[in-house]
């Protein structure tokens, strides 16, 4: 097993079926930019193959399906099933959630047990302004099919200043309501923003201010999480959990156990580095062969982790799925 000078190790393998996306959240791409899958994407075979060969060489155990928006892919239905066959403990998806009812029954039949959703505000001109593209009564449809056939769900907001840090109380009580776990996102330096002058400073709104907001109206206590988490859980007594991902605030990088693979075929090891590694190479050769290049390539890939906290990055989230 490869483990590096903070004990980290790979143990989650994060795969972006494409880069294409029916969205276009602000938080994602500037203004007027179009979201198209990357020239060359891998082929579901050959996606199954490098999750496989990842899967034995990094011992990889926990696996998300991601994009861009991963049920836009042609290659989902086949990959799916193939995956789930993988030796792993836990597979899951994120979905933005407006093709869930297209896509009910491949997803039902494949055995997966939760699935995280993203949706940022319950008000569907916000929904507008922040997704631009998409409904919101169609992601809500969406999300009740799954939880009504058994699916443990959590939903994903990124609060930000201007547009929809109002939106945090409202759901919250949709996602207690419901019994699902709301895990707040601190926005992510990265892409445009990171480009674009101080608006990343502008819209921020971070773990304490979450934390104010939600005590206005609720009582809440801390609560212990698995090391390699990367949200900070909290417990409202009675009523259901909900979680913040920290990266500015708490930083996690010092325990990340993520490996990133894109809809293209590179492997990054960090979200705040850019450097990636082409595994397509290694995809034609015999296992034995394909098994050696791939340690070496994930000692690099390993090396790539900040050690301490999350930098900001050029990368577009669409890329490398988050
Ligand atoms: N900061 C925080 N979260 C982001 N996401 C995409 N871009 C950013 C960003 N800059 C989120 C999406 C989705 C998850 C995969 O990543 O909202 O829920």
């Amino acid at each position: 097993m490869i483990v590096d000078a903070f004990g980290r190790r790979f143990r989650n393998l994060r795969v972006s079926l494409t880069a294409a996306c029916n969205y276009a959240c602000t938080y994602c791409v500037p203004d007027g930019k179009r979201l198209q899958a990357a020239e060359y994407e891998l082929s579901a075979p050959e996606m199954a193959r490098a999750v496989s060969l990842l899967v034995d060489a990094a011992g990889i155990e926990k696996l998300r399906i991601t994009g861009g928006e991963p049920l836009l892919s042609p290659k989902f239905d086949e990959l799916l099933p193939a995956i789930m066959q993988m030796p792993l403990d836990d597979v899951s998806l994120t979905t933005n959630g407006q093709l869930i009812q297209r896509k009910a029954e491949v997803l039902l039949s494949s055995g997966m047990r939760r699935i995280n959703v993203s949706l940022d505000t319950l008000d569907p001109i916000r929904f507008r302004e922040i997704a631009r593209g998409g409904d919101l009564e169609t992601v809500l449809t969406g999300i009740k099919l799954l939880h009504s056939a058994g699916l443990k769900i959590k939903i994903n907001m990124v609060p930000m200043r201007t547009r929809n840090a109002d939106q945090i109380k409202p759901m919250l009580e949709y996602c207690l309501a419901h019994g699902f776990e709301l895990r707040f996102i601190e926005l992510m330096n990265m892409g445009h923003l990171r480009a674009q002058g101080n608006q990343y400073q502008q819209e921020f709104f971070g773990m304490e201010e979450i934390l104010e907001t939600i005590g206005e109206n609720y009582e809440f206590t801390r609560t212990e999480a698995p090391y390699d988490s990367t949200a900070v859980r909290y417990e409202i007594p009675d009523r259901g959990y909900f979680g913040i991902i920290a990266n500015e605030s708490e930083p996690f990088c010092s325990s990340c156990t993520r490996l990133r693979l894109s809809s293209n075929g590179y492997l990054y090891g960090c979200l705040s580095n850019a450097v990636c590694h082409d595994i397509k190479p290694i995809l034609e050769m015999d296992h034995h062969q394909a098994m050696a290049r791939l340690q070496t390539m994930l000692v690099r890939t390993l090396a790539d982790k900040q050690e301490l906290s999350f930098r900001g990055e050029v990368t577009v989230m669409k890329f490398i799925g988050g």
